[in-house]
């Protein structure tokens, strides 16, 4: 069987990216193999992760670039050279042009910690995401898995789960509740439905 290749772009501790390894060593991704993880920054703990783990990893930074298209073609590039078929955003916190997006339709999936279409879109990531949630008062919250288009958290959902808002929670307390409970559940299984898709495609 043919396994979708696989790269997780990651910004930061990589608890998503945690949860995919574990799951594909747990025989939870059977479609797929996280073949590479693409850092935009050096020096986050997900590099440590994906060390430990034995994947390939790359550092991209946009400062480093004149521009984004010059960034993006040498991202596509890295893509291209370790021939990877699909893209999982996990907390990667620059945003992809539309120009790049298109080159994978239906092949790029993001993790949102909430309930699109409440509190996404721009300026909504992070831990200001669960601030917003506190701020408005609702009482239920979550996480989505979408595929990524042009629009910022705009794709088609592909999973959702709920989560409570409890008394007293503070955006960090909410954070871990809505990554323990939704976010590490639904990525891995988002990304076997993609991979097994691509793989039979
Ligand atoms: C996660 O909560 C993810 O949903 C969020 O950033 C965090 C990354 O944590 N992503 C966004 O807000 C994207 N809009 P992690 O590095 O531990 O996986």
């Amino acid at each position: 069987m043919n396994k979708t290749k696989i790269a997780v772009f990651v910004s930061g501790g990589g608890t998503n990216l945690q949860a995919l390894i574990d799951a594909e060593k747990a025989g939870k991704i059977p479609h797929g193999e996280i073949a590479l993880v693409v850092a935009s920054k050096p020096g986050v703990f997900a590099l440590e992760r994906a060390a430990k783990a034995g994947i390939k990893s790359v550092v991209v930074e946009r400062k480093k670039y004149p521009d984004k298209p010059s960034f993006e073609a040498d991202l596509k590039k890295t893509l291209d050279e370790n021939g990877i078929q699909m893209i999982i955003l996990a907390g990667f916190m620059l945003v992809l042009s539309a120009d790049f997006v298109k080159q994978y339709p239906d092949k790029i999936i993001n993790v949102h910690p909430a309930l699109i279409p409440s509190f996404c879109g721009d300026g909504f990531y992070g831990l200001h995401v669960h601030e917003a949630v506190l701020n408005y008062g609702v009482k239920v919250t979550g996480a989505t898995v979408h595929f990524v288009n042009e629009v910022t958290d705009g794709g088609k959902i592909i999973l959702q789960k709920a989560v409570d808002v409890l008394d007293g929670d503070t955006p960090e307390v909410l954070q871990k509740r809505v990554m323990e409970q939704a976010e590490w559940i639904i990525l891995p299984q988002a990304a076997e439905i993609v991979a097994k898709k691509l793989s039979e495609a």
